[in-house]
């Protein structure tokens, strides 16, 4: 027994949980990913997995992608980097639920399945029925050989190593980062991207590990937020356009490893429904950076207030005008609107990972959840 906790405490790296680890690993998992692949000096994206089907890719008239979980969340982030880079229609899908509809599916059809395991009972099962109708299936797995990667006809691996904190980290931000290489390429060969502009955001997401890293060494600001709502019993999380997702992704990381009550809404969504939530007992997560659209988020910002709600929010570096109407900040560093994601995750994992540790909960294996649900 002594020797299984020393082997633990040795593969944890003195971090005391596995998802603590996970989440300071995201910088080297970011850069592992981008490694051989992303080339800014020379303007190129090598994808030799993805690209041997270039055609049907670059062609296609309309993407669907496949997850569950929060690998369904880097399938929303995906749907604004395809549509918004690529100008590609894109359908993002609950695995369950697409398997048991019938969906329309021919062979003209790209299909991404998205899943870190690769194991997915309900992803498996979809790409399974999507190859029978004729798509093309790509896969963004994590671990190599894995069921669904043997099952694509192409894809891409993303190289975040070994996750073990069932709650996903290091993944999500490695899953995002995979998908931004793609846009980007498919992008460019459509020639649909300004080429100064595609240069522009080459450099940009190379700097995004380091920048990771900058706000990884201020993480005192997510334990003191932490500290005065750790008692909460619920928690509304929003965000617009391409930080949505990340908004459903806050939440669920909440929820799955602290056990609060936590909603993820696109901001605008608030005034149909959520409002009527809040009080002076509603913590509020707003990521609100400054692209994007920023005034309309400052206008929830401000809705939330007259409700007395208490708003937490993640903010680009420097900004003043939230910092006076909100309750809380935590910074991030400056990006384009189109990576944003990788960096407004971050403050959000370590918000629930402290809020989960306070609480005394097993984070890195939370009840009643499995790391790979193989069955359905
Ligand atoms: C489980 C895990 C989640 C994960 C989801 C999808 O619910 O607890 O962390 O996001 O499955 O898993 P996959 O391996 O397909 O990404």
């Amino acid at each position: 027994h002594q020797l299984k906790m020393d082997i633990e405490a040795i593969e944890k790296g003195g971090y005391d949980h596995f998802m603590l680890k996970e989440i300071y690993e995201q910088p080297k998992s970011i850069r592992d990913t981008l490694r051989g692949r992303l080339l800014p000096e020379q303007g190129l994206i090598k994808m030799g997995g993805v690209f041997e089907y270039r055609e049907k890719i670059v062609n296609a008239e309309r993407i669907i992608i496949i997850g569950c979980g929060t690998s369904w969340h880097a399938g929303l982030v995906a749907e604004y980097l395809f549509e918004d880079l690529a100008r590609i229609p894109v359908e993002v899908e609950y695995a369950s639920e697409f398997r048991y509809r019938n969906p329309v599916i021919t062979e003209k059809d790209v299909v991404i399945a998205i899943s870190q395991s690769g194991e997915t009972a309900d992803t498996l099962a979809a790409i399974k029925l999507a190859k029978e109708k004729g798509a093309t299936i790509f896969g963004i797995c994590n671990v190599v050989g894995s069921s669904i990667a043997r099952e694509t006809h192409a894809g891409a691996y993303t190289h975040a190593g070994p996750e073990i904190g069932v709650a996903s980290t290091k993944a999500f931000t490695a899953q995002v980062a995979v998908l931004a290489l793609m846009a980007l390429r498919i992008a460019h060969d459509r020639g649909v991207l300004k080429q100064s502009y595609y240069h522009q955001l080459l450099t940009e997401l190379d700097s995004i590990p380091e920048k990771i890293e900058k706000m990884l060494e201020s993480d005192a600001q997510a334990r003191h937020i932490s500290e005065l709502y750790k008692d909460a019993q619920n928690f509304l999380y929003l965000g617009r356009g391409f930080n949505f997702p990340v908004a459903l992704e806050g939440a669920l990381k909440l929820k799955e490893i602290s056990y609060i009550h936590a909603e993820g809404y696109p901001a605008a969504e608030m005034k149909h429904g959520p409002i009527a939530l809040i009080d002076e007992n509603m913590p509020v997560v707003v990521i609100a950076p400054k692209s994007g659209q920023y005034e309309k988020i400052v206008s929830n910002i401000q809705e939330v207030k007259a409700r007395n709600g208490k708003v937490i929010a993640v903010v680009s570096n420097g900004d003043s005008e939230i910092a006076r109407m909100a309750d809380h900040v935590i910074e991030i560093e400056e990006t384009a609107e189109v990576f944003s994601p990788l960096l407004t995750t971050i403050p959000l994992q370590l918000l629930s990972y402290h809020i989960a540790v306070m609480r005394g909960c097993n984070v890195d294996q939370p009840r009643n959840l499995a790391k790979s649900v193989t069955v359905e």
